[in-house]
């Protein structure tokens, strides 16, 4: 019964903005003002560089990782393991903090992703380095490798909860991407 504690949870950490808290602790404008307007690592490089970037993107990829990983250890159910790595997940996107308005969810996925299994986890850091070095975009690697990232679930993990919950990632981390998506096709994305 206290399993489907998780759920919840991984929500209220997954509402906690890497990327906001990392900016104002290092006295950087607000990344929803600046740049992209995204909370996340990609806007954050570009207004305060590298170090900055690192730590938005290790924060949002462990608030996806702890829950999971935690509820994993705990021994859940396959479903509810799937159901706090989304919750996790949704948190970032619609954080109950900062207005419901979170960021696109690529690092809070790989965090989600690795806590699901290590080799799932890995592919997908390992794709999305492949298709930047191809292209130099992080969005169109972000959407290549999120893309894939539920047939890899089918293939290591083959577990349908966690493949369910690949996918529900994959549609929202698309629909979350839909104005970079739209520069893609008009080859304006930087
Ligand atoms: O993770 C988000 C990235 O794929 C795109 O971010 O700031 O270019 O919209 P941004």
């Amino acid at each position: 019964m206290i399993d489907w504690l998780f759920i919840p949870l991984a929500y209220v950490i997954g509402s906690v903005s890497s990327a906001i808290i990392i900016c104002r602790l290092m006295g950087l404008p607000d990344p929803r003002a600046e740049g992209s307007g995204n909370p996340g690592a990609t806007n954050v490089m570009r207004i305060g560089g590298k170090k900055a970037a690192g730590i938005t993107l290790l924060g949002d990829l462990l608030k996806g990782l702890i829950p999971v990983y935690a509820a994993n250890a705990f021994g859940v159910s396959a479903e509810i393991l799937a159901l706090t790595g989304l919750a996790a997940f949704i948190g970032h996107l619609y954080p109950m903090f900062f207005g419901f308005k979170g960021g696109k969810g690529v690092a809070t996925s790989i965090g989600v992703l690795l806590g699901f299994c290590w080799w799932l986890g890995l592919a997908f850091v390992a794709t999305w380095l492949a298709v930047y070095k191809l292209r130099k975009i992080s969005s169109l690697s972000a959407l290549c490798t999120s893309v894939l990232s539920p047939i890899y679930a089918w293939f290591i993990v083959c577990s349908v909860p966690l493949v369910l919950a690949s996918v529900v990632m994959t549609a929202l981390l698309l629909y979350r991407h839909k104005s970079n998506i739209k520069r893609l096709l008009t080859g304006e994305e930087s």
